[in-house]
C-alpha cells in the first residue's frame, strides 16, 4: 500500500495515464529506481545482493547475575543463561529476534503483553519495557523464539499515561546500544530470570 503510493507519486503524469514510457534518459527516478531497473538486466548482482538489511545486529548473552530492582542486585535464575540475537532494519521500524534460553523454567511472568522484552536503561539500573516479544516456548534446556516486530509497538505497561513502547523507533537502540537491555521473566523471578545488556 505505502509502497504503490510512493511509486506512483515519483512517476511522471504520462506514465500513470499509460502513455508511451519515455526512453530511460527521459526518466529521473533517483538511484532507488537506477538500482532497481538494474537488477532485471541479469542475475549478477545477485553474488552480493543482501536479502536483509540490518543497520546492526546484536548477539547478547544473558545471565542470572545482571537482573536489578533499581540499583539493587537480585538473583535471576541461578545457572539459565539466554542468548539474544537481534537485526535492526532502522527503515523499516524493523526488530528481527532470535532469542534461545537454556534453564529457564516454569512459567512465564509479567504485567506486559508478554515476558520478554528489550528495556531501556543502562548496565545495572532498572528500566520500562520499550519492546515486548513472544516468550521462548520449548524444553526447558532450550526455550527458543524468532521472527520480527515492526512499529508501532505495544508493551502493555503503561507509564505516564501512555503506552513504554509508544513512540518507540528502533533506532533509539542503534544510536545507543548500552542503554537498552534484553531480558526474561518468570514466576519464580519476576524481576528477571536473565538479563544481558545489548552493549
Ligand atoms: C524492589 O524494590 C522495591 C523498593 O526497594 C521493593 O519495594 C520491592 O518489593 C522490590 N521488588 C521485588 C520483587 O523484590
Ligand atoms: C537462531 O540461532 C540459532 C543459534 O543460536 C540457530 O541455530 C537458529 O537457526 C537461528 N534461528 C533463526 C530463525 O535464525
Amino acid at each position: 500500500m505505502h509502497f504503490s503510493t510512493t511509486l506512483l507519486t515519483l512517476l511522471p503524469v504520462s506514465v500513470v495515464l499509460g502513455s508511451p514510457v519515455p526512453g530511460k534518459h527521459g526518466l529521473d527516478l533517483g538511484s532507488w529506481k537506477k538500482d532497481w531497473e538494474h537488477k532485471w538486466g541479469d542475475d549478477e548482482w545477485k553474488h552480493d545482493e543482501k536479502v536483509f538489511y540490518f543497520k546492526k545486529t546484536y548477539a547478547v548473552k544473558a545471565t542470572s547475575n545482571q537482573v536489578r530492582n533499581g540499583t539493587t542486585p537480585v538473583q535471576g535464575q541461578p545457572g539459565a543463561k539466554g542468548l539474544f540475537k537481534f537485526g535492526i532494519n532502522v527503515e523499516g521500524n524493523t526488530i528481527c529476534y532470535n532469542i534461545t534460553l537454556s534453564g529457564v523454567t516454569g512459567d512465564y511472568q509479567s504485567p506486559a503483553l508478554t515476558a520478554t522484552h528489550i528495556h531501556e536503561a543502562p548496565k545495572g539500573a532498572s528500566g520500562p519495557p520499550r519492546l515486548a516479544f513472544p516468550n521462548p516456548q520449548g524444553p526447558d534446556e532450550k526455550r527458543v523464539s524468532y521472527g520480527c516486530l515492526t512499529g508501532p509497538f505495544k508493551t502493555g505497561i503503561t507509564a505516564n499515561g501512555k503506552d513504554t513502547g509508544e513512540g518507540f523507533h528502533v533506532k533509539q537502540i542503534v544510536e545507543n546500544a548500552k542503554n537498552f537491555f534484553a531480558d526474561t521473566h518468570t514466576k519464580q523471578f519476576p524481576l528477571g530470570a536473565v538479563r544481558g545488556q545489548l552493549a
